[in-house]
């Protein structure tokens, strides 16, 4: 078995070509990465690039400006005890332009970046986009039930399909605990049909069924004259399965892979989907990414010297569909919760944006060690991140620009005024400056 679980980042591929890139020497981040791209075609994003990331580290991403002095105010997460930053604020207070300028300048620093875009409107150059919805524009789905990733010392079947119920069960808040144990039952045998035994990892690369298998399989039990007393349940359990997973998305050959996510840097537009698509597409690939690195085992020394403790960088726009689309954002099961408190361990950065600081699960928010506060929503929104944030809730109301507000980390105790500086678009490659 090898450590990966059957796949390996792109990052760490050659892929084939010969010509080497120059070192960083004394240029600087940008220059050097105007350089790789204007005179060796080669783009953040891409694998070549990606080797050459460690010219880039540390990560410092500059996050704007000081009001009054115009001094830069950058995030630093190697600075920090954890590599996640959020940004609260109401509707246009420029959160949107703020992940944007974090997961832009992360991509042109050499890290895997991978943004799930629920509204569809964070435009980031160099991100590959790949568009789920039902249209014939979008030709990649995703299969909930595949086990790309999980470590079989660590995980079985079994959990893999409890998570996968628990996650049908708050797409659909109404299925009962009967419901819920006839859905298992099905998935179990689902993973049976196709060959994929829970005590034999070696069979877990098979191709994995679908939820049309399983509902096929539901179907069956419907007829079937000795489960006349179940009825009723299956019949529900098909409803309720019908209604999310019968969503062209999910019925695609062509899937979304870890590998592609954790490869490069790509942007997940999930805006054409209804919520709670959004809900269970965002959730499985936060999950499947989330047991790939895992899989790959604690960030090294090693490691973490050529990646900067960073193996990805997640960037999510209204982290309450996740939250709260969930059920209770406190939940520790809740994928947002795990990656707070896990996360670190096996190199995934954050960088998350909600209306209100009560988006973010109590977990996650212990485990934020750096905020931007933007305009509030509210006053009693105000009240809360001035808690936080340390500033009177006065100088949060008084905020008014998109953009403008205040940013503090853990290794900065004292909350700085400050603009967001939005990403500064560079020229396409060959293009003279
Ligand atoms: N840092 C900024 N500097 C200048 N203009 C900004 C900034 N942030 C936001 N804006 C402007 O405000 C508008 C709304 O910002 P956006 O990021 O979409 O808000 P949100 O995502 O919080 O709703 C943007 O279209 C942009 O014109
Ligand atoms: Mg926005």
């Amino acid at each position: 078995m090898d450590l990966y679980g059957g796949f390996k980042p792109s990052f760490m591929m050659s892929d084939g070509v010969t010509d080497v890139l120059p070192g960083r020497g004394q240029l600087s981040k940008n220059e050097y990465s105007r350089k790789l791209i204007d005179e060796h075609g080669v783009v953040p994003g891409s694998p070549r690039y990606m080797q050459k990331s460690v010219e880039f580290l540390p990560l410092e991403v500059e996050v704007g400006h000081v009001i009054g002095t115009n001094e830069m105010v950058y995030w630093c997460p190697h600075d920090e005890f954890n590599s996640f930053i959020a940004a609260s604020g109401g509707s246009g207070a420029g959160k949107s332009v703020f992940l944007e300028a974090v997961a832009g300048q992360s991509a042109t620093h050499g890290i895997p970046v991978v943004v799930v875009d629920v509204h569809g409107d964070l435009k980031v150059p160099y991100l590959k986009d790949i568009l789920l919805s039902s249209g014939s524009t979008s030709s990649v789905g995703l299969n909930p039930l595949a086990i790309e990733g999980i470590d079989p010392r660590k995980k079985g079947l079994f959990d893999h399909c409890e998570a996968l119920v628990s996650m049908v069960k708050r797409a659909v808040p109404t299925l009962s605990a009967r419901q819920r144990y006839l859905l298992f039952n099905a998935i179990e045998t689902a993973y049976v049909a196709a060959g994929i035994e829970d005590h034999n990892p070696r069979t877990w690369g098979r191709q994995p069924p679908t939820f049309a298998t399983v509902s096929c399989i539901l179907d069956g039990w419907m007829r079937d004259p000795s489960l006349k007393a179940y009825r009723d349940s299956i019949a529900g359990c098909l409803a309720s399965l019908g209604a999310i997973f019968g969503h062209p998305v999910f019925k695609r050959s062509n899937n979304l892979s870890v590998s592609s996510i954790l490869g490069g840097a790509v942007r997940l537009d999930l805006s054409q989907l209804d919520e709670r698509v959004q809900v269970i597409v965002a959730e499985t690939v936060l999950r499947m990414t989330f047991n790939a690195l895992k899989a790959m085992g604690p960030i090294s020394a090693n490691e973490s010297a050529a990646r900067g403790k960073i193996r990805l960088l997640v960037v999510i726009d209204e982290t309450k569909v996740l939250s709260m689309g969930n059920g209770d954002p406190d939940k520790h099961s809740n994928i947002l919760n795990v990656i707070g408190t896990e996360g670190r361990k096996f190199g995934i950065a954050g960088c998350f944006a909600s209306q209100s600081s009560d988006h973010f699960g109590a977990d996650l928010r212990r485990n934020i060690s750096s905020w931007v506060a933007l305009r509030c929503m509210d006053e009693s929104e105000a009240r809360r991140m001035a808690a936080d944030m340390r500033v009177p809730a006065s100088a949060l109301q008084a905020l008014s620009r998109p953009g403008e507000g205040y940013f503090r980390s853990g290794s900065r105790s004292v909350a700085v005024h400050m603009q967001v500086d939005p990403l500064e678009v560079l020229p396409p490659p060959g293009f003279a400056l």
